[in-house]
């Protein structure tokens, strides 16, 4: 059987990591990985797929940065003669971002069949581009992978079948339990080590931040009233921030930092990390301030605090069984809520059932069980699975 996985930007490669692992374990499975260069910088792209031990991507379609709309048609375009030449028997696609939808659409206009890592995740606000991703990737996609039971409820609502439906937990967090011995070892930047010691950090407790989304990082007015917290929490406890593209841009632009420097307010800023560096700072933090969602996921793995900027969360579980609180777009309710968490009254998680490590194994295994060869159509190719999609 052929898969032919797609990634793009940098928490597609984390998702795709143990996967990858997984199928090289099938001899029957001939895996072609293909890169959309949605993220290119080495930092968003090279560095996770050192880290992570990801096999060189057979194809890089290089399509860079671009308005929303230009970044999926021209995926969709250099992607179609990609899978012309390979004739995939299924292709992969995770997560929510620009590269996963534009995957999908190509492959079901080509008729093949889609498998949906991390499917059935829903904010209900369609006002994130991710969102919009997450429906319309589910609405088209074959198998869908589920990481929570929400998941699965929403998938229902929608109409999708239910054999179809495949709760196996978390490749993220598969990712997280195999890399974590490592990122243990892993040596931080030393401009980071010795910008952090020059205001206390690292040898005691800090906080990690990042913050990337539009929602949060766009709107000047959001994202000082944020820095303007953030500020006010590191007179209490040094924050690392390493800054994601886009909001080192906005930054800039709003006059709130011009460069990496600018660490006399107790806020180090440095370039993003690579996922070792980003695992180790994570695992050992006091708290973590987020807008992102697979963070939100990993410091509920870890059992570290973790204050989401967001007025939503599509990973509720998180919420109602793990270390995360939802703070809004918020300056003062996060400061309140990191002062607890510093007074030792964070909130003390569980780890969700299935986040074992094993989700890419129970993947590939119904992947290899569904598409079998006595399933062969009268072309040659795998028979595709019913597309007969009416709400039971
Ligand atoms: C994308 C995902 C988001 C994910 C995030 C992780 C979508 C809709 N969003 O957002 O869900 O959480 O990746 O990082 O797909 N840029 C660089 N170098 C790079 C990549 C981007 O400088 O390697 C800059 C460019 O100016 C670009 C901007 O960052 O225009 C935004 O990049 P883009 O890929 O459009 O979306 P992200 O904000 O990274």
């Amino acid at each position: 059987m052929r898969i032919l996985t797609i990634v793009g930007a940098r928490p597609n490669f984390v998702k795709v990591a143990p996967l990858m692992d997984e199928m090289s374990r099938h001899p029957d499975l001939e895996t072609i990985l293909v890169h959309t260069g949605q993220h290119y910088d080495h930092e968003m792209s090279r560095a996770f797929f050192e880290d992570l031990e990801i096999p060189e991507p057979h194809v890089n379609l290089e399509v860079g940065s671009g308005t929303a709309v230009t970044q999926t048609a021209e995926i969709m375009l250099r992607l179609e003669r990609v899978m012309e030449e390979t004739q995939p028997d299924v292709v992969v696609v995770v997560g929510d971002v620009n590269s996963t939808l534009s995957a999908a659409l190509t492959a079901v206009k080509m008729g093949q069949p889609i498998a949906h890592v991390e499917a059935g995740l829903r904010s209900f606000d369609r006002t994130m581009p991710e969102e919009v991703n997450r429906v319309l990737t589910d609405a088209i996609s074959d198998f869908l992978f589920v990481t929570e039971p929400t998941g699965v409820d929403n998938l229902l609502r929608e109409g999708r079948p239910k054999e179809r439906i495949f709760l196996v937990g978390n490749v993220m967090i598969d990712a997280l339990r195999r890399f974590l011995p490592h990122a243990k070892h892993r040596a931080l930047p030393p401009e980071l080590c010795a910008r952090s010691k020059h205001n206390g950090g690292l040898a005691g407790s800090y906080g990690l931040v990042t913050l990337h989304r539009p929602s949060t990082v766009d709107n000047l007015w959001t994202l000082r009233a944020i820095w303007e917290g953030l500020e006010e929490i590191a007179k209490e406890v040094p924050l690392i921030f390493p800054l994601h593209p886009r909001t080192q841009n906005r930054m800039k632009e709003g006059g709130l930092c011009d460069s990496w420097q600018d660490a006399s307010n107790g806020v180090c800023l440095v370039p993003p990390m690579s996922y070792l560096q980003f695992l180790k700072l994570q695992s050992e933090a006091t708290l973590v301030i987020t807008d992102s969602g697979g963070v939100q996921e990993e410091t509920t793995a870890l059992g570290v605090p973790c204050l989401t900027v967001r007025e939503n969360t599509e990973r509720p579980i998180t919420l109602s069984e793990g270390t995360n609180v939802l703070v809004g777009l918020n300056g003062s309710r996060l400061v309140q809520e990191a002062r607890k968490i510093l007074r030792g009254e964070g909130k003390k998680g569980q780890v969700p059932t299935l986040w074992d490590g094993q989700a890419s194994a129970r993947i590939v295994r119904t992947l290899v069980d569904q598409i079998r060869p006595d399933h062969l159509s009268e072309t040659g190719g795998y028979a595709l699975p019913s597309r007969d999609w009416r709400p039971t």
